[in-house]
């Protein structure tokens, strides 16, 4: 009989394919075609096209699918006759902390997609060492896909994932994480068949570990053409007592055949020189994959006609499918029905058993990783909106990938709720975006938005109705724009009956109720005409609530940081790094709980506080860590943000930003009273921003 069968450590469901008559599914005669392929060659000029001298596949220039990084040629040291020509050009990434190519595809289509990446030494700066390695994520949408570590300069790293796209486009997103500066030299996109691989489909992505083409003829990989998917195929050769053996006759592979593996893949096979027994090992190396689990495939064809072979398969000692009997010339495998998980090393021992007149046969094999969705993805009512609001008002930023997730990335201007099945913008601040025009009806399909400030652009024209539909809205600011006309009575009610902050100053045309002119504004406006003795006060009631709400948030910081990992933006440094920053800790400013400040500048000469934990400090790595993951989501003009942080075995500390002109407290307080006399006006509005930030961050 023959085998396979898709397998698990108990066998787990079983596909009899020789059962079904043999509909062979040879590529439809003619040639294989590229029709279902895109394939870019990042950093070349961008009119540039050419046809690959290996593959024959047409490559084009990867400027129509991004318009940020910097193009670079890697050095000559590393060109050689051997090196694939999309290797020798690459898109850096500099700036910004996320960037991202956009590829068109088709909903519910399956597709394979790869990043080639090789680092060259295209900056001359000799960045990739074991010691010092390039360090970065790569996301694809809104999940991680790869992290990214470079160790040698000649090393080329080819991440590749199966995927069911969910969208009309695919993000595939280099995220500056680690110590290094994101680059890419080749991204590849391939359709797939939908019952090819049956690790993927909608919830599911696999990423690639292995794929192997076991004892070839040439020591080349196997892709396109030979393979109609363009999957490459390592030669694996590297067990002296195996034996090659190989057929001119093509191998097909059958209707039941989930992973259709190339004829030419399949022709060539090992065979054990002198035993009934062919072992191989599998160890696990972090590929930067995020888990250890695999799905193991075996690729199996007999070679020899008319005879009989048969073998079965252990994993780590323990069963795992017995007597294997390979049709002739025909693709069969056996694969795991749920991922290996139980170990790091894996040994494979493939048996003859009883009837058997020859050993044991491996012709190919393949290694997966599941990328698991983490990550929900944007409410897609969220998402027409604020890119329907990016096109109608001309949005000039970098809003790419998904809004929202992952949540380390959302865009700029954004904030958002995350809940087990739903992700929904909660935050859109568009203040001083020299939007014109009328405030478009779009804002009011952010179903769940509690903040909106459009303040500070060019805005004409009536307050449109449906803000007053938003149920969640608690903060509206329209201040410093060119409305007019009367203010929709439903969001006069609600500020009304206070469950909705408006802020409506500074638009001169605008009307309340009965066509007089807009007294009602946010706090600001009527505090005009009380005593100093009363703002003093409610200037430090407003202190005291600000104090109590950051006190409150790092308490459930606190709570919440135990376990997970912490993933930070801002960037790590060494202690030997915080010594030259601080010339040997040599300016001492100020002492606190947490240890002593000493004044430094960075490199470039930007000014820092650095605060490093005293020894007897009470706080422990708990509370600086959420001291800096707290900090790392607060940026804002008056409150202290933060540059990085440091923890070498005991010793942490953080890096901030030095506050020249002093910190909040100075800002809302005044250091005299003739400093509270004056201005107080923008002391609260400092005080209702900070609490503003605040507020967006608890809310999350
Ligand atoms: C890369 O090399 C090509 C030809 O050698 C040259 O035309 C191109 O300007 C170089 N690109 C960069 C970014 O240096
Ligand atoms: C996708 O595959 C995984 C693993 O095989 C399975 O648990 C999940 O139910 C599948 N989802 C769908 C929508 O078929
Ligand atoms: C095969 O193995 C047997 C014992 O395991 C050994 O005696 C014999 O020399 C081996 N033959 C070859 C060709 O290696
Ligand atoms: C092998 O079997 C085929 C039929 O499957 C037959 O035509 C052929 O003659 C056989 N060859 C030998 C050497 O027995
Ligand atoms: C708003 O528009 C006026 C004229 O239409 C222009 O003078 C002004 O600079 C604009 N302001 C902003 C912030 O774009």
């Amino acid at each position: 009989m023959s085998c396979i069968i898709v397998s698990s450590i108990p066998l787990i469901f079983c596909f009899i394919m020789l059962g079904i008559t043999c509909t062979v599914i040879d590529t439809v005669g003619g040639q294989p075609s590229y029709s279902g392929f895109i394939s870019i060659d990042c950093g070349i000029s961008s009119d540039s096209t050419y046809i690959d001298s290996i593959t024959s596949i047409p490559y084009v220039s990867d400027d129509q699918f991004i318009n940020t990084g910097v193009k670079a040629n890697i050095s000559s040291n590393y060109i050689t006759s051997a090196l694939e020509r999309q290797l020798s050009t690459l898109r850096s990434f500099p700036d910004g902390s996320r960037n991202c190519y956009l590829l068109n595809v088709t909903q519910g289509e399956k597709y394979l997609v790869r990043a080639s990446l090789m680092y060259g030494n295209y900056d001359g700066q000799n960045r990739a060492s074991v010691e010092n390695p390039l360090l970065f994520d790569l996301y694809l949408d809104y999940n991680l896909w790869r992290i990214v570590k470079i160790t040698d300069a000649a090393e080329v790293h080819r991440p590749e994932s199966i995927f069911v796209a969910s969208a009309d486009t695919v993000s595939v997103c280099l995220i500056k994480s680690g110590t290094g500066i994101p680059f890419i030299s080749a991204l590849e996109l391939r359709l797939f068949d939908r019952n090819l691989d049956p690790y993927t489909n909608e919830t599911q992505t696999v990423a690639l570990t292995y794929r192997y083409n076991v004892m070839p003829t040439t020591n080349r990989s196997i892709r396109f053409p030979d393979d109609i998917y363009d999957r490459i195929w390592e030669p694996f050769t590297w067990h002296s007592d195996w034996n090659m053996i190989s057929t001119t006759s093509s191998v097909r592979s059958n209707f039941g055949n989930y992973f259709k593996p190339p004829s030419a893949v399949m022709q060539t096979a090992a065979t054990p020189t002198n035993s009934s027994h062919l072992l191989f090992q599998f160890d696990y190396v972090n590929m930067g994959a995020l888990v250890n689990q695999f799905y193991f495939v075996f690729h199996f064809s007999e070679l020899v006609p008319n005879t009989t072979r048969a073998f079965n398969i252990d994993l780590n000692g323990n069963y795992w499918f017995k007597n294997c009997s390979p049709p002739y010339l025909v693709a069969t495998f056996v694969c795991s029905a749920v991922p290996d998980s139980d170990s790091l090393h894996y040994q494979w021992s493939l048996d003859s058993s009883g009837v058997s007149q020859l050993p044991p046969i491996l012709n190919a094999l393949e290694v997966f990783t599941p990328i698991y969705h983490t990550n929900v993805p944007t409410d897609s009512g969220d998402v027409d909106a604020i890119t329907t609001i990016m096109g109608r008002y001309q949005l000039e930023k970098n809003w790419i990938g998904d809004p929202c997730a992952p949540k380390e990335y959302a865009w700029d201007g954004l904030s958002c709720s995350y809940n087990s099945n739903s992700t929904n913008i909660e935050t859109v601040i568009l203040s001083s975006n020299a939007l014109t025009g009328v405030i478009s009806d779009d804002f009011g399909m952010f179903k769940q938005i509690k903040y909106l400030d459009l303040s500070h652009n060019n805005l004409t024209g009536k307050i449109p109705n449906v803000l007053g539909t938003l149920s969640s809205l608690r903060v509206l600011n329209l201040s410093g724009n060119n409305l007019s006309g009367s203010v929709p009575d439903s969001l006069l009610q609600k500020s009304l009956n206070e469950s909705l902050i408006l802020i409506l100053e500074d638009n001169p045309n605008l009307t309340c109720t009965n066509g007089t002119p807009c007294k009602l504004t946010a706090e600001i406006g009527k505090a005009k005409k009380i005593p100093i003795l009363v703002i003093v006060m409610t200037v430090c009631v407003v202190v005291i609530v600000v104090f109590l709400l950051v006190f409150f948030f790092v308490r459930r910081r606190k709570a919440k940081s135990t376990g997970g990992t912490l993933k930070l933006k801002a960037r790590p440094f060494t202690y030997l790094e915080l010594k030259k920053v601080t010339n040997n800790f040599e300016n001492l400013i100020g002492k606190g709980g947490f240890g002593n400040v000493y004044r430094g500048s960075l490199s470039d000469g930007t000014p820092v506080a650095v605060k490093a934990r005293s020894q007897s400090s009470e706080q422990g790595t708990k509370q600086y860590f959420a001291e800096v993951q707290h900090l790392i989501r607060i940026h804002h003009k008056h409150l202290v943000s933060i540059h990085g942080y440091c923890m070498e075995g005991n010793y942490m500390a953080l890096v901030y930003e030095y506050m020249a002109n002093g910190n909040l407290n100075d800002h809302i307080i005044g250091k005299t009273v003739s400093d509270i006399t004056s201005d107080w006006k923008k002391r609260l509005q400092i005080v209702i921003e900070a609490a503003r930030v605040l507020f967006i961050q608890i809310q999350d």
